[in-house]
């Protein structure tokens, strides 16, 4: 919580300016009289010698800022006590920690300064102008910490302020320059961060960030590349981000032992080190495998175990330290001999250590207990644990919450958190070539854990650290400020304010709708599953893959152009953080369904077969072509960052090597006897004349916008033909109803659309004859194709959706009723999941409802289909049973008929995946569906969503016509 005031002291406006916000820093003249820098001069930053050493290190990270943004570096003093004179005439900033700075302990004693909002307050801080410091200084800036973190968060919202962004040197992004800097008669206090403990867990460390650190810092002694150097900008980012924690790198790497500088440079930072899941007591991985006599076996070498923590607490002891506890079997596994019993006692033991040798109480000593995959089991089993492990609960890997804190667990001591991932190594596949996040999904999971009361630690895996600046920004000014992000729409807003402070105001919005929309293509299917089959998207049913393509296209058309409005200097970070992404990964999708596209059209026989494969082969070599691009920005920064494979997996794990899918070739072999001309359609791979010639997939007018109904014609063989379409019926028409196609023209198919005038059209169902006659085609015959034609119309009483080709489709925030009761509602969260927004039951403090108590959401619709099995489909977010006593649920009635609850994610044990598990996170979320009865005409269906879990995407209602896809039907015409 940020209280910025005016203290009672008016400024003088000069020039009476209105002044639209509260704002300590002011970078026009005219507002303030109080300078602090300009293009020749910056601030002394004073700081007392008594003060921990990251006060120092911070004020000398800030005295550089104002070098970056006014061109002056700032000038760092050391001193114990105020000055009664002073040498030069420059600006002053005061800074320190209350209770360990003289300078500012003597301001809070002679009633220069109030702290009390702030005092004894975890991270906190005051910002604060003070005028007749001493005799000798007028005024000056002071900041003063409650903690050792509060006063560096204070001088790095300083930094940050005043045009340095947390990713200056991590992504490029260059500092805003300034040709004045005023000081306004104000003050800030910021109080504690929202979550205690939050931080990044660096683990993806090959080849990507582990051969870039080598080539930029090379190899410790222990022949790893994560020195003290690497650490330092890594650190300074944490700080920078307002995090406070780090898991460091564990893939064969040992930050205390690799580099012995590592340690204490964390302590001399301020950034508390803790070591992942499955490396309990500040020891690492490698360590376990090279330290322990023995086996890494609590059972049955249980002796040099103890010794082997022993020595990470000691060595630990005198850092900013969270200690994990517990343990797993060797290598990040389940261990086949633990039991809850044995785990009941290494807690034990392991709270003995850290007792004797920090000599603290054990509730002064930060410790955490990580419930990943089976661990979780043991807790659930009843296992206790003492009320002084902070409980770490984990995401799936894949951003769905396992386990929010119960209600009885909230009054814990060392509460609980959330370890959530952005990158992963494991199944259903690795996520960790680029940015795969959908931002608001993460909102959505995160702000539950915290509502639920999972505050004390979040940390996030956020594998190579660098093409995920943007989850990790997210996520980390969440859990430093969750109330900039307690509405649905907060998302939205944080890009904004994301996009206009590392980038400028002018192109906020379009960032808005550039990385909303990456999000939701992205949810779709990641691409290391793109490789899958059945192929992600449907070459044959809603135009759908074709129809994701040109989504991409046009992502990447506004990113592009957005690109290409920057100037020189910001063109850099936005490739590194919003264009690499786009282009890279529309790179990928379109190689993929090019990829499909060409089998398909092999099947029918096409010619153009060949140029897809070409097609597919220079994306190959672009793809190739995009990532030396990023390795050569910055005069070659990153390169090897980019080393990620991605291409051609196969199963779980990453491809030795980026590999071509397969592909095939038109040859002679595919020339059917029945010549040249080949036409087909949609949902059929078809190649008439030769092939059986199917029906077209019917027409009606209330066919969805984004819907088409054609005939391709096409080459089959190389050579040249005519043709003409003529349609037995004046109301249906064909586009392009005559042409020549030929091979050496390079023309060598034809999309022809057809088109209904519904004005004319007879009423019912009609069955018009489109007859494709070629000319010049030897061994090819007219054909023709039966087009079945429904006129039919609603009641114009009738308002809500309309059956099309046998399904509707409705998305969730577009209810005609939206009701309140008791005071819950239903929230729209814009931009979630795969095709528009997601609705859930608001608050999520909501308890368990009943369709009798929760509030309802009504939608109308309208069916002529006699369906033999109707259908009601449910499309969810990939959210999962998080509280094992809470399924998630919701209930539906069709036409007032009793409600049916339905429970969309199987039960499962704690620690294990439930039954569906893989087919919702390839698809980004579970559909569940349920028959229903349905006879043709007017519809309402109700829906109560009864846990504040369920976000709800879309519905679909199939009369026998929907087509499995990945995104189901178009959203059917809506009629007034
Ligand atoms: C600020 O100091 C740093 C470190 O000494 C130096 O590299 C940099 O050039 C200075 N910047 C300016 C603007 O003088
Ligand atoms: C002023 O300059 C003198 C001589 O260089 C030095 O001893 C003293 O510490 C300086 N005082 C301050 C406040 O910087
Ligand atoms: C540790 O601190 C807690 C809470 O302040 C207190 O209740 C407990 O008695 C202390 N334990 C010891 C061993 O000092």
């Amino acid at each position: 919580m940020v209280f910025i005031s005016r203290l009672p002291a008016a400024v003088c406006c000069l020039f009476g300016f209105a002044l639209a916000q509260q704002d300590l820093l002011v970078f026009q003249d005219g507002i303030s009289v109080y300078k602090l820098a300009d293009t020749s001069s910056a601030p002394e930053i004073w700081v007392s010698s008594s003060d921990f050493p990251a006060i120092t290190r911070t004020a000398r990270d800030l005295a550089l800022d104002f070098g970056r943004v006014v061109g002056v570096n700032g000038t760092l003093k050391e001193l114990d006590t105020l000055p009664s004179s002073r040498n030069g005439t420059a600006p002053i900033i005061i800074t320190g920690t209350i209770g360990h700075s003289t300078l500012i302990d003597k301001l809070v004693d002679a009633g220069k300064i109030d702290v009390s909002e702030i005092e004894d307050k975890w991270e906190s801080y005051t910002t604060v102008f003070v005028e007749d410091v001493t005799s000798s200084i007028p005024w000056a800036l002071v900041i003063a910490g409650s903690d050792k973190r509060g006063t560096v968060y204070g001088l790095y919202d300083i930094s940050q302020t005043i045009g340095v962004s947390p990713w200056y040197w991590w992504a490029d992004v260059p500092p805003k320059t300034k040709t004045g800097i005023w000081v306004r008669d104000a003050r800030k206090d910021q109080g504690p961060p929202s979550i205690k403990y939050r931080g990044f867990f660096i683990n993806d460390e090959a080849p990507a960030l582990t051969g870039w650190a080598e080539k930029n810092f090379g190899l410790t002694p222990s022949g790893r590349p994560f020195n003290s150097e690497f650490y330092k900008l890594v650190f300074e980012l944490c700080l920078r981000l307002r995090a406070n924690y780090i898991w460091p790198a564990m893939w064969g790497s040992a930050f205390y032992a690799d580099d012995e500088e590592n340690g204490p440079l964390a302590d001399e930072y301020g950034v508390f080190v803790g070591t992942s899941h499955h490396e309990p007591m500040a020891r690492s991985e490698r360590e376990q495998q090279q330290e322990v006599e023995g086996n890494w076996d609590w059972v049955d070498n249980k002796e040099a175990i103890i010794e082997f923590f022993e020595g990470g607490v000691e060595r630990a002891k005198n850092w900013d330290t969270i200690f994990t506890l517990g343990m797993r079997g060797s290598g990040d596994a389940a261990s086949p001999t633990l039991t809850a019993d044995s785990l009941v006692e290494i807690i034990d033991v392991q709270q003995g250590l850290l007792e004797d040798i920090l000599s603290k109480n054990l509730t002064d000593i930060p410790q955490t207990w990580v419930l990943y995959k089976e661990v979780g089991r043991y807790y659930q089993s009843g296992m206790k644990v003492p009320d002084t492990v902070t409980l770490l609960w984990t995401d799936d890997n894949v951003g769905n919450l396992l386990r929010t804190p119960l209600a009885n667990e909230t009054d814990r001591q060392a509460g609980a958190g959330v370890y959530y991932h952005f990158d992963y190594v494991g199944a259903p596949r690795n996520y960790k070539w680029i940015n795969t996040i959908q931002l608001v999904k993460t909102w959505e999971q995160m702000q539950l854990a915290y509502e639920k009361g999972a505050r004390e630690i979040w940390i996030v895996n956020i594998g190579d650290i660098k093409p995920l600046e943007i989850p990790t920004s997210h996520f980390l000014d969440m859990a430093y400020d969750m109330s900039n992000h307690a509405g649905p729409d907060s998302t939205t807003k944080w890009i904004r304010r994301w996009a206009a402070a590392e980038f400028e105001e002018r192109i906020a919005d379009r960032i808005v709708e550039i990385l909303s929309t990456y999000g939701k293509l992205i949810l779709r299917r990641k691409y290391e599953l793109l490789s899958r089959k059945p192929f992600a998207y449907s070459v044959a049913y809603y135009d759908e893959a074709e129809a994701v393509l040109a989504e991409w296209t046009d992502l990447l058309d506004i990113a592009q152009s957005t690109y290409n409005s920057l100037p020189q200097s910001t063109r850099t970070p936005f490739f590194e953080m919003v264009l690499h992404p786009i282009l890279a990964g529309k790179t990928v999708v379109e190689l993929y369904i090019k990829a499909e596209l060409n089998l398909w059209r092999h099947r029918q026989r096409r010619t153009s077969t060949n140029q897809l494969a070409t097609d597919v082969q220079n994306l190959f070599l672009e793809d190739q072509e995009i990532t030396s691009r990023y390795h050569s920005l910055m005069n070659g920064k990153w390169d090897r960052m980019m080393t990620q494979t991605h291409i051609g997996y196969d199963n779980w794990q990453e491809p030795a090597e980026n590999t071509l899918p397969p592909l095939v070739y038109h040859g002679e072999e595919n020339v059917p006897k029945s010549g040249i001309m080949g036409v087909s359609i949609q949902g059929s791979n078809f190649s008439s004349p030769g092939d059986p010639v199917p029906d077209l997939l019917s027409m009606d007018p209330y066919m969805p916008g984004s819907e088409q109904r054609y005939l391709d014609i096409f080459t089959r063989n190389n050579g040249t033909f005519s043709y003409s379409i003529t349609s037995n019926a004046s109301y249906v028409t064909i586009s392009n109803s005559a042409g020549t196609l030929s091979t050496t023209e390079n023309i060598s198919d034809v999309r022809n659309i057809i088109k209904v005038d519904w004005n004319a059209a007879p009423v019912g169902s009609t069955v018009v004859g489109l007859k494709i006659t070629p000319t010049n085609a030897p061994g090819s015959w007219p054909i023709t194709f039966n087009l079945p034609v429904n006129k039919r119309s609603v009641p114009s009483s009738f308002s809500g959706y309309v059956e099309s080709g046998g399904a509707v489709a409705i998305e969730a925030e577009h209810y005609s009723e939206n009701e309140e009761k008791s005071g819950l509602s239903y929230v729209t969260i814009p931009h979630y999941g795969r095709t528009l927004s997601g609705v859930k039951l608001w608050p999520v403090t909501a308890d368990s409802q009943s369709p009798d108590t929760a509030p309802k959401l009504t939608y109308t619709f309208y069916t002529f289909t006699e369906a033999e099995k109707p259908r009601l489909l449910v499309f969810l977010g990939a959210t999962l049973n998080h509280d094992p006593s809470r399924v998630l649920r919701y209930a539906f009635s069709i036409d007032g008929g009793e409600p049916v609850i339905v429970q969309p994610v199987p039960t499962t044990p704690m620690g294990s995946e439930p039954s569906g598990w893989t087919d919702a996170v390839i698809a980004g979320g579970w559909t569940s569906a349920s028959a229903i009865e349905l006879s043709p005409g007017a519809h309402t269906l109700e829906l109560w969503l009864l846990e504040p879990g369920v976000v709800v995407q879309r519905l679909v209602v199939d009369v026998g016509g929907y087509q499995q896809t990945s995104l189901g039907p178009p959203e059917s015409t809506h009629v007034e």
